[in-house]
């Protein structure tokens, strides 16, 4: 049976890193139905919509999604529903993606990368579940209005709605305790109880799901001190679970630890595990077109899709140790390049993927 997948390149760097993860797929002799359309600023220019009609049936009607990145400054005068970052939070939405997986991985070979002395960052491996489809991002009302009284009436408003049902905060809890099942059996929920009534709901309910998870540790951890943990004692942390405004900043700030974002998959999954698999980067309109961007994170999503959507791990497995095998080879793009490495393009990296693969 051929597997559907979109492949959804998108703006900036997108389409030429996903020209390398469509090189490296090909290359694994499955049968692959590969199909793409445009998204985000592209698919504006093209349709105007960020996200249009046919893009959309495309990705409901497919296994898996393989996206690129969105984005570029020259839509920032739009309207916020024709921006480029709508199509994304759209697909979220509309194919129930709710369970966001961002692992944040230093590779040994790229100890040097991160901005944090290497002791305190050498080894790092921690999965932040994110979240994905709650919370304020979607919340209702929201928008900006009049205020009828208290301090400040007479005046306008801009205002959002943080919301979660007990349902979303059970099905992501159950993917973080899962997730943590499989790894070092740690689960950190973040949240901001002692502020938030959402957060403090938040907080109950993972603690009755974690009833059925005797073998995980659950801890809890205000985000504040959480953003100050992660650049503190990484390591401390295996699994994180979080909503998704603090999963969004979290996860950059855990990527970031890395120092080579250009290296990190992330994958988003609804409950029938269909899924969203895109670099945790984006779209770097500045350096897109120049063949130097980093296709490393791109072909670690496919991976990840293979493993994840397809149920094809030893597939997952043969693309994540041909990329192992090149960093040891010393090659580099030029975000994660440092002396006594080689320096290479979007496409040598591609190549070297595929060599190593075979
Ligand atoms: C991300 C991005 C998106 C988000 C933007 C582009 C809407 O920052 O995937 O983390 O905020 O979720
Ligand atoms: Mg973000």
């Amino acid at each position: 049976m051929s597997h559907k997948i979109a492949v959804l390149p998108g703006d900036g760097i997108g389409p030429e890193i996903i020209e390398q993860a469509l090189r490296v797929l090909g290359a694994l002799g499955m049968d692959l139905d590969l199909r793409s359309a445009p998204v985000g600023g592209a698919a504006f220019d093209a349709h105007e919509h960020p996200l249009p009609p046919a893009t959309l049936e495309l990705a409901r009607n497919s296994a898996a999604i393989l996206f690129g990145a969105v984005g570029d400054w020259k839509y920032d005068a739009l309207p916020r529903e024709f921006r480029p970052e709508q199509a994304i939070l759209g697909l979220r939405k509309a194919l129930g993606l709710f369970a966001n997986l961002r692992p944040a991985i230093l590779y040994p070979q790229l100890a040097n990368a991160s901005s944090l002395k290497p002791e305190v960052v050498s080894g790092l491996n921690i999965l932040i579940v994110r979240e994905l489809t709650g919370d304020i991002y979607f919340g209702q009302p929201r928008g900006v209005r009049d205020i009828e009284d208290g301090p400040f009436k007479g005046e306008r408003q801009g205002f959002d709605t943080m919301h979660y049902a007990e349902s979303e905060v059970r099905r992501i809890a159950h993917v973080g305790f899962q997730a943590a099942r499989k790894r070092g059996k740690k689960l950190c929920s973040v949240d901001k109880a002692n502020v938030l009534e959402t957060s403090q709901f938040w907080r109950d309910i993972m603690i009755t799901v974690a009833r059925e998870y005797p073998d995980v540790e659950l801890s809890h951890m205000y985000v504040d001190n959480a953003a100050m943990q992660l650049v503190r004692a990484p390591k401390a942390f295996d699994v994180i679970v979080t909503g998704n405004l603090f999963g969004d900043i979290l996860s950059d700030e855990a990527a970031m630890l890395t120092g080579s974002i250009g290296m990190l998959p992330s994958a988003s999954l609804n409950a029938s595990n269909q899924g969203l698999y895109e670099p945790s980067h984006g779209s770097a309109p500045d350096i897109a077109g120049q063949n130097i961007a980093n296709p490393l994170a791109t072909i670690l999503s496919a991976a990840m899709l293979l493993r994840y959507s397809l149920n094809e791990a030893g597939q997952a497995d043969r693309i994540e140790t041909a990329v192992q095998a090149v960093l040891e080879q010393g090659l580099r793009t030029a975000d994660i390049h440092e002396d006594g490495t080689t320096r290479v393009s979007t496409s040598e990296m591609g190549d070297a993927v595929l060599k190593a693969l075979k």
